[in-house]
């Protein structure tokens, strides 16, 4: 497939990775040039293009621009019926690029998150694409959905990210201060959590190792009921992200 990038940064970047060595014609715009030029030297089946070459050259384009400059940039570009365009641009609605990318239609959002570098990211998608699939369905864990709320639920969710990575630090921090090795105590932490995600998620697989995690007088049983009021401010913290996402208020129940 030809595959076409407009916006060279970092989710760019990480996206190009993950696609790297598996027969794809990859193109890329110039801006971040120096970014641009760190693929174009890794990855020996990407060009860099002006971004009307990467979209009249390409069977699916990634919009990975800032949402601010998407309105200057987009319009006027060769978009072409028949094309797939994913947008992974937070703050870009559906009604925008629908109007930015016409007459391209096969039109879809995605929250592509740094690790699909490697491998094994979360790829909740509206409206389903078969593109998308395609592309990252083999590596990554693709999550179609039935409404442009329920994306942005997920990109909601995704804040948890950086508040469980602090957990992860500050315990390892702590149990680097008796052992001496922060390294290894990071290597440890980090490993132990992971042993408790599944790779392909059924659902109730979590709820059942916190139930064997329970028991009573237990060190994990006694940290959790001493973290409890955090649960309570978690919720209250997505809550607080309703408005900025377009979601219902909480009284509100979603349509
Ligand atoms: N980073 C993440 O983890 C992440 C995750 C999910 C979604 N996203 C979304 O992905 C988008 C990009 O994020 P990012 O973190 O990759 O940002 P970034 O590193 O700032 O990349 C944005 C890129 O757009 C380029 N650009 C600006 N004007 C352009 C133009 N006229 N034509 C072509 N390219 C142009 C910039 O080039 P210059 O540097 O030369 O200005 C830059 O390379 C955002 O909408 C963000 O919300 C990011």
């Amino acid at each position: 497939m030809r595959v076409g990038f407009l916006g060279t940064g970092e989710i760019t970047a990480a996206m190009v990775r993950g696609l790297a060595g598996q027969g794809h014609q990859i193109l890329v715009s110039p801006r971040n040039a120096a970014m641009a030029a760190t693929l174009a030297a890794e990855v020996p089946e990407l060009s860099i293009a002006p971004n009307e070459v990467v979209v009249a050259q390409s069977d699916t384009v990634f919009l990975c621009l800032l949402a601010r400059v998407a309105p200057e940039v987009l319009p006027g570009l060769p978009f072409r019926a028949g094309q797939s365009v994913i947008s992974v641009m937070v703050d870009a609605p559906l009604a925008k690029l629908q109007g930015w990318c016409a007459p391209a239609t096969d039109i879809a959002m995605t929250i592509p998150l740094p690790p699909i570098a490697k491998g094994g990211c979360p790829l909740p998608v509206y409206p389903p694409s078969l593109a998308l699939d395609h592309l990252f369905g083999d590596r990554n864990l693709v999550i179609p959905l039935t409404s442009e709320a329920a994306l942005a639920a997920h990109m909601g969710a995704s804040a948890l990210c950086a508040t469980q990575l602090d957990q992860i630090m500050t315990t390892a921090n702590w149990l680097a201060g008796f052992t001496g090795n922060p390294d290894a105590a990071e290597a440890y932490v980090a490993a132990m959590i992971r042993a408790y995600l599944p790779d392909r998620p059924r659902g109730g697989e979590l709820p059942e190792a916190l139930r064997m995690l329970s028991t009573e007088g237990g060190f994990n049983a006694t940290l959790r009921a001493a973290m409890a009021p955090s649960r309570d401010e978690l919720r209250r913290a997505l809550d607080g992200f309703r408005k900025r996402l377009g979601l219902p208020g909480a009284e509100e129940k979603p349509e």
